[in-house]
């Protein structure tokens, strides 16, 4: 009997390499319009899919989360990690893979690199939101922290929202002028500061993608105006915040899964009852978004598993046969599916 693994052994894996000639294949404008246009095909029917705060553990240097959903055709999950000191060893923030398997029989179909595809479906989601929540017509946005998330923001807000400027401000100027760099040649106008108070003037949207392992105030409340969209994206887990309490208070605030970003958002700064709206159904049509031009919007963002899902099946969508992966040999696949010991003794 053959040894050789049979097509049912083998799962499609699509490499950090693979990840990388997708998006330039696409091109990353159309990569980042059509992951957001199934992310939010996949909020349009929340109701269907299985919903559980992501699963963290947690040490002093960082978390280590699995987040897993279904919406009982597909099962999906990610492995992501958070650890903000890694960049001074020269270890990046967050790595990520993940997986969605077929529910009918439990057999994994897509095998991925999730890391660059996380910042990917960060900025989708964010700047989709940003199409339901900023003020019409905006054209500039600020970013505070400009390590790995923030050229995907930029670029993503330029794609889905329209905007043409973006204002820079890290604690570290080494990360704003490796951002100003990347963004070059991106069309987008990009101007650096020295301070975030600078960062954010005349600024209709306020991204902060910050990383710090602890209650930090990226935002005070005397640097909000009225009217603005702000796209939070650093405050991820618990005793990690990067706003000012009373910002929150002022604010109209969005938020994906609520028991998930209670405990992990802006808001566990807030009374567990304060009113948040799920962005689900404010692309239903069943909430409102923004009403109004002086209402301060605030995308609560956590990252949900769902955008995870949406992003694997965007890129299983991407995959054709031999191309964009490697097949993998995974799943054990003995001729008589009881005779596992067998297959092993065999190949001896
Ligand atoms: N909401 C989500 O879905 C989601 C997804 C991925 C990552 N994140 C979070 O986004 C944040 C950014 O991730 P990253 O991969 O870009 O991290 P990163 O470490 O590459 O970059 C973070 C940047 O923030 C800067 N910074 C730290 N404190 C600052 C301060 N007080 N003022 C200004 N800048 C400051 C650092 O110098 C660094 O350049 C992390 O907190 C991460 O956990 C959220």
């Amino acid at each position: 009997m053959s040894t050789e693994p049979s097509a049912l052994a083998m799962v499609p894996f699509v490499s950090v390499d693979h990840m990388m000639k997708i998006v330039h294949g696409t091109g990353l404008q159309t990569f980042l319009t059509e992951l957001a246009a199934y992310i939010e095909e996949d909020f349009r029917r929340w109701e269907l899919f299985d919903k559980t705060p992501r699963i963290a553990s947690h040490s002093a240097e960082g978390v280590i989360e699995l987040m897993p959903t279904s919406d009982g055709e597909v099962y999906g999950f990610k492995y992501v990690n958070g650890h903000p000191k890694n960049t001074k060893q020269g270890l990046q923030t967050v790595t990520a893979f993940g997986l969605l398997a077929d529910v009918s029989n439990g057999y994994p179909v897509l095998l991925s690199e999730m890391t660059i595809l996380t910042a990917l479906r960060t900025a989708a989601t964010s700047a989709l939101v940003g199409r339901y929540l900023a003020p019409k017509g905006s054209t500039t946005m600020a970013i505070i922290g400009n390590g790995a998330q923030s050229e995907f923001q930029a670029h993503a807000f330029k794609a889905i929202c329209g905007i043409e400027r973006v204002r820079l401000y890290d604690i570290d100027p080494a990360a704003t002028e490796k951002c100003a760099r990347n963004l070059q040649g991106s069309g987008l106008a990009v101007e650096t500061f020295r301070s975030p108070e600078e960062a954010v003037e005349g600024a209709q949207i306020i991204t902060t993608a910050t990383a710090d392992k602890q209650y930090a105030t990226i935002l005070t409340d005397n640097m909000i105006g009225s009217g603005v969209h702000i796209n939070a994206v650093g405050g991820d887990c618990p005793g990690k915040t990067e706003l000012h309490r009373d910002i929150l208070l002022r604010s109209d605030i969005f938020v994906e899964f609520p028991p998930q970003t209670r405990v992990e958002g802006e808001i566990q700064q807030l009374d567990p009852e304060h009113g948040v709206t799920e962005l689900w159904q404010v692309m239903t049509g069943a909430a409102a978004g923004r009403r109004d031009a002086g209402q301060i919007t605030l995308f609560d963002s956590v990252g949900f598993a769902i955008e995870d899902f949406s992003a694997l099946r965007y890129i299983r969508s991407k995959l054709e046969p031999g191309s964009n992966c490697i097949e993998l040999d995974m799943l054990a696949d003995p001729d008589d599916p009881r005779d596992l010991f067998g297959m092993l003794m065999r190949a001896g």
